[in-house]
């Protein structure tokens, strides 16, 4: 990844966002350079700064995600370096400034997202049945069991996802109740090859 872009997004959303910070008490809408500047135009994601897409993300998972980066429960490992670079995004936000940036984010038109990563669609399928049950055959999302929608989200973004799990640098925290589920299934795709294979067969899915 590019580390450089990614800190220089910091220093400047950093740089602006006590401006923000006060807008977001007044309740005035949020500007999208605050989350865009990283996340893309349309919150696309942005493989530039690893930063994923928002677009089309489900409310309950969304909240969740700005939830445990500001309590710390995700991008504390020090080997996170992504992570890291977004926790101090969410540190600042009120649950009404939580609340308000979903509403916003559900605004935003979905556009589909491209094909970057090549497996073997097939081999991922069938390990893809392990994943179904608590992320859905179509990977659309199980909220009950707090499971995200995968298909959609940016393949490359998923391929890391599945190596952070897997290393331990997302899920091992203690209160991260739902990462602690996942940490251990990831360990079903024992090598980069079944990773991009399943995520290959993700890709698959599409999104309605
Ligand atoms: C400085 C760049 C930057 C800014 C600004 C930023 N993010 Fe992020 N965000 C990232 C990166 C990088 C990741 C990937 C973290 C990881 O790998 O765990 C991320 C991850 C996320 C995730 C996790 C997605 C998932 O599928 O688990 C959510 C949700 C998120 N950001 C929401 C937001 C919102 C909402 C805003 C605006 C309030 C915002 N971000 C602003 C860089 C940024
Ligand atoms: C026991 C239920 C369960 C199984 C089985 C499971 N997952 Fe998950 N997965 C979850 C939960 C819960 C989360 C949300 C973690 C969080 O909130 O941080 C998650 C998160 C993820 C994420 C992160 C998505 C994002 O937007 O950040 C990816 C990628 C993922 N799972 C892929 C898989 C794959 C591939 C498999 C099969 C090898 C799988 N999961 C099997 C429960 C499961």
């Amino acid at each position: 990844m590019n580390r450089k872009s990614l800190i220089g997004a910091m220093l400047t959303i950093l740089c602006w966002l006590p401006f923000q910070l006060q807008g977001a008490e007044e309740r005035e809408p949020y500007d999208d350079r605050y989350c865009t500047t990283c996340h893309g135009a349309d919150g696309r994601g942005n493989f530039g700064v690893q930063a994923p897409r928002l677009a089309g993300m489900e409310p309950w998972y969304l909240k969740r995600q700005l939830e445990n980066f500001r309590a710390g429960i995700r991008g504390a490992h020090l080997k996170d370096i992504e992570g890291m670079a977004m926790r101090p995004m969410a540190a600042q936000l009120t649950d009404e400034g939580i609340a308000d940036v979903v509403e916003w984010v559900g605004d935003w038109n979905y556009i589909p997202a491209q094909v970057t990563i090549e497996g073997d669609s097939a081999a991922g399928k069938q390990l893809y049945l392990q994943c179904a049950t608590c992320h859905g055959d179509e990977a659309q999302g199980n909220e009950t069991l707090g499971a995200p929608a995968l298909r959609g989200q940016n393949d490359w973004y998923l391929v890391t996802q599945l190596k952070n799990f897997k290393k331990g640098w997302r899920g091992s925290e203690s209160l991260d109740n739902y990462g602690q589920q996942m940490m251990p299934m990831a360990q079903i795709l024992t090598d980069d090859d079944s990773i991009n294979n399943v995520v290959s067969h993700i890709n698959t899915l599409g999104k309605d």
